[in-house]
């Protein structure tokens, strides 16, 4: 069994990612839409209910949690090994950082997170922890509106259309943009049609380092349960998230309602 915790559908297509290249596991997500959104609350809050989060998994058996946002992974990144000292907490933040250190002739990159996530300047924090040199000059944009249009799951194409282009039109010359919120992948179809360069999207990156973490944590891998169950639990709606989660994983999905303390 892996185990998933997001605020919301972002994690969703996080999931999805690790679902593709490990088909072979069991999968549980946890969303806690009740307080989503995450990225506009006060950095205490975030890791409050972050930890709130992964407690709620750990106490249903979990032994390893990803964290499937990267708002939560900004302010419970640093702590979140020495809250938990026995189980494993991934977070999904350091694959893209990586990513773009490969890269040396990156110029100017634009970054699409939330306000949370910008506010915290863990993005550049890691990036020159990671020893980053180039210096690219790093552009960031605070987007709540997407992830609002992702949660309601009411906005048509052409608002969708609407609302990313008005973000994607901000700035010029831009080379790469990282889409550093999990629920931004999600309109990636939308993004395409306003942004021809470079795109990056940290899960998808995770997930392929994810295969190299088992294979170097053989004492993790061999406890992972494997059938391809996936069962989703969400703190608010049980209903609207399997209408909204249907969409975006093109699967049929019962979400049930739990409680988070
Ligand atoms: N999915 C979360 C992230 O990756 C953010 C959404 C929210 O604001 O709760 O940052």
């Amino acid at each position: 069994m892996i185990w998933f915790f997001d605020s919301g559908f972002g994690g969703l297509q996080t999931m999805k990612d690790f679902q593709k290249l490990y088909p072979q596991y069991n999968y549980i997500f946890l969303a806690d839409s009740k307080n989503c959104p995450f990225g506009n609350k006060q950095w205490d809050t975030i890791k409050q209910l972050t930890f709130n989060g992964i407690q709620r998994l750990f106490d249903h058996w979990a032994k390893m949690v990803i964290l499937a946002c990267n708002t939560a992974a900004a302010y419970a990144v640093r702590s979140r090994q020495e809250q938990y000292p026995d189980k494993k907490v991934l977070s999904i933040t350091i694959p893209g950082v990586e990513k773009i250190l490969k890269d040396d002739n990156k110029k100017k990159i634009w970054i699409l997170a939330t306000q949370a996530t910008i506010l915290s300047n863990i993005y550049t924090d890691l990036f020159h922890k990671f020893g980053g040199k180039n210096n690219p000059d790093f552009q960031f944009i605070m987007a709540p509106k997407l992830v609002e249009l992702i949660e309601s799951g009411e906005a048509n194409q052409e608002e969708i259309d609407f609302v990313v282009q008005e973000h994607i039109n901000k700035f010029d010359n831009i080379d790469t943009l990282i889409l550093w919120c999990t629920h931004f992948p999600i309109l990636t179809r939308h993004i395409e049609k306003f942004f021809i360069w470079e795109i990056i999207d940290p899960s998808k990156e995770a997930a392929v380092k994810f295969g190299n973490y088992l294979e170097r944590h053989p004492e993790i891998k061999d406890q992972l349960t494997t059938g391809g169950q996936i069962t989703y639990y969400t703190t608010g709606s049980a209903e609207q998230f399997s209408i909204i989660g249907n969409r975006i994983k093109w699967e049929e999905i019962k979400a049930k309602q739990v409680e988070i303390k």
